[in-house]
């Protein structure tokens, strides 16, 4: 039986209009310009505003231009898989809503929750259901409005995160491209630190879980950020060792965005040129599901078909994960500016 990997053979993404800047946020709370650029590296981010959008008004948009790019009928694609911690709705899932927005009649489909970690699960997710032969089309979109639980108030969480949607298509290869290898890893004892604590079976909203804020995400920002340092740079390192791939033959890290100083610290560990690095923070901030693909769709252009790269990415559960995949065509033939 032939060797099948899932290849990504196109990228799509979107980001809505309204732009949220550090000085409007220093409007809102204690904060600044300086602070935010120096212990973050965001500059803007982008937030989803309109009475009834939800996270599938981001998805279903990225999804309709990743199938005109790559010329794909809706009804052709056999499965969706949407990774968010924002579903519009607690159910159904947001999968499910976003093949009905861009007509995939013929999908099946589901939501993955690994928070920041969610699109390499998705990825990997993908690959299985293609190598299992029963599955060729797959689309896997990273989908987040983490305006909708972000607390306006708490200015240790509030100047991170923004809104946006990744989506890619796969489908089998049997040339030595695709989805080479992943490393998924999770830790449910680390959610101390980092969750959303109330509107789930355990503590179900009430008039007291809203008054006591309890439905934004409440995060411990140290102990996260070296939980994160140093997991998603061995996670990357490991990778890079087990495939034997020497720093200078990677073409790309794409890091998951969190944080540039994270960001940073996994390339000095992987010993690579800051130059091999995809960053996008200071335009997005974290969409969480959505950053690792909105990088992909930001660099298409210049990936070449034979690539090597490795996508990593640290988050909520705790979650950590590295792929490596080889890029399965000339980003300059297809990209759209
Ligand atoms: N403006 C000004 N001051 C601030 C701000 C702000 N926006 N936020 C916090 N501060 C203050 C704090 O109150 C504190 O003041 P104090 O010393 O008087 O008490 C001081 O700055 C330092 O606070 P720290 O929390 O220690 O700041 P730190 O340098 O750790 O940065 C941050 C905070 C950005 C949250 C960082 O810890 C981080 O990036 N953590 C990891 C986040 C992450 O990777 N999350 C995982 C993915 S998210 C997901 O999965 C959904």
């Amino acid at each position: 039986m032939p060797n099948i990997n899932a290849a990504i053979i196109g990228v799509s993404a979107y980001v809505p209009d309204y732009v949220l800047t550090n000085a409007e946020l220093s409007t809102m709370v204690e904060t600044s310009d300086e602070w935010i650029l120096s212990r973050t590296g965001i500059k803007t981010r982008h937030i989803l505003k309109g009475e009834g959008q939800g996270t599938s008004d981001m998805g279903a948009p990225a999804v309709l231009n990743l199938l005109a790019k790559t010329n794909t009928k809706p009804e052709n694609i056999d499965l969706l898989i949407c990774t968010t911690v924002t579903p519009d709705m607690q159910f159904p899932a947001t999968a499910n809503i976003i093949c009905d927005k861009a007509g995939l009649l013929n999908a099946f489909s589901f939501d993955l929750n690994a928070a920041c970690s969610g699109f390499l699960f998705g990825l990997q997710t993908a690959q299985a259901y293609i190598r299992s032969g029963l599955y060729k089309k797959v689309i896997v979109v990273g989908a987040d409005k983490m305006s909708s639980i972000v607390d306006y108030t708490d200015r240790s969480t509030c100047v991170i995160f923004g809104d946006g949607a990744g989506a890619v298509l796969l489908e089998p290869t049997e040339e030595d491209l695709g989805i080479i290898d992943a490393e998924l890893h999770t830790d449910g004892s680390g959610r101390i630190h980092l969750h959303q604590k109330a509107g789930g079976s355990m503590k179900p909203a009430s008039h007291e879980t809203v008054d006591a804020r309890e439905h934004f995400i409440y995060q411990e920002g140290q102990p996260v950020f070296k939980f994160a340092v140093s997991r998603m740079a061995d996670v990357s390192v490991d990778m890079m060792k087990k495939h034997n791939i020497k720093p200078e033959e990677l073409a790309w890290l794409v890091p998951h965005q969190a944080n540039l100083r994270i960001i940073e610290a996994t390339a000095r560990r992987m010993e690579i040129d800051p130059a091999q690095v995809m960053i996008n923070i200071q335009d997005f901030g974290n969409t969480t599901d959505a950053t690792i693909p909105l990088c992909l769709n930001q660099w298409e252009s210049q990936l070449k078909k034979g690539d090597k790269i490795i996508l990593s990415a640290f988050g909520g559960g705790f979650t950590w994960a590295a792929v490596y995949l080889k890029w399965a065509y000339n980003g300059a033939d297809v990209a759209v500016k």
